[in-house]
């Protein structure tokens, strides 16, 4: 399962794109519920495990019980960090509990699933299919393109030493938005999923502006302002925050990721800024998986 990066700046809840860092689940059906992880990361191992929650969910959504599940998870996503780690759990409970039921829902149910789950689709659809997303939802449906990133682009994600949960981000926003900001990112999003696909990088750094959310979240972010300032002193083409935050993305060609990878953290710690890691990643075509043993 890839991790995500939603939003893009000016996409809110609608965009999203896969990205070529992976967790891996290895399920087996089982009269009891066993979970466990396969590094240090913390993880439920009850019935509040999202794997196993969103399994029983696609089982009860097929009029049948789930009886338990033998979990092992290897955890490569930096959890509550913007980057669809929750997502991964969702996509990987609903795919394998679909594989064990015979594939009974198309992918197309497996994406209208998981929004229901995770609450908006622009983590879980590109974690489902892989490349950049535009997603609606409408009646209860999913309605979504994929289309691929174009080869000169590539990410480079600030992590921050810190957690943001995904309520207190959206729990910041505004009930209200004018019509002024409304248009400001209706614009840019569609100027960014053209500019994404056709590799124009100089639209970028307009189509990544946001004045639906990011203004309202920096505040929860310690660094945004020097990790912004610092991305573009760096040759980023455009940067936002990665989902609901705290990570923050940055879209860069082939010679820009090597840049970042050498220079980006030490750069931030000479500013006083410690503990954050720089992940440099290219966009996932393939979306998630699945192996059989
Ligand atoms: N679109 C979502 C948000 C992504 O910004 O709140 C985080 O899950």
């Amino acid at each position: 399962m890839p991790a995500t990066s939603a939003n893009l700046g000016s996409g809110f809840d609608s965009l999203g794109v896969a990205l070529t860092l992976y967790n891996q689940v290895w399920m087996e059906e089982s009269d009891t519920l066993e979970i466990s992880s396969k590094d240090d990361v913390k993880i439920p191992t009850d019935e509040s495990n999202l794997i196993y929650w969103s399994a029983q969910r696609l089982y009860a959504e097929c009029g049948k019980t789930l009886p338990g599940l033998k979990i092992i998870q290897e955890n490569n996503i930096p959890m509550t960090r913007g980057l669809g780690s929750s997502s991964a759990c969702i996509v990987a409970g609903l795919i394998g509990a679909n594989r064990f039921l015979g594939n009974p829902l198309s992918r197309s149910d497996i994406e209208t699933l998981a929004v229901k789950i995770e609450g908006h689709p622009d983590n879980t659809t590109p974690a489902i299919t892989g490349g950049l997303v535009t997603s609606a939802m409408d009646g209860g449906r999913i309605y979504s393109v994929t289309v691929p990133v174009a080869d000169n682009i590539r990410f480079a994600v600030f992590v921050p030493p810190f957690e943001l949960k995904t309520e207190t981000a959206r729990g910041a926003l505004p009930d209200k938005y004018s019509r002024n900001d409304a248009v400001f990112n209706l614009s840019r999003s569609a100027l960014m999923t053209s500019a994404l696909f056709s590799g124009s990088l100089e639209n970028l750094r307009v189509a990544v502006q946001d004045r639906l959310h990011q203004p309202y979240r920096k505040k929860f972010i310690d660094g945004y302002d020097t990790v912004f300032r610092l991305s573009y002193e760096l040759g980023s083409y455009g940067t936002c925050v990665s989902g609901a935050g705290p990570s923050i993305l940055s879209i860069v060609d082939a010679e820009g990721a090597a840049v970042f990878e050498q220079y980006a953290i030490s750069s931030l710690e000479e500013k006083g800024i410690t503990g954050w890691r720089m992940l440099t990643l290219l966009p996932d075509s393939d979306g998630a998986k699945i192996f059989i043993e």
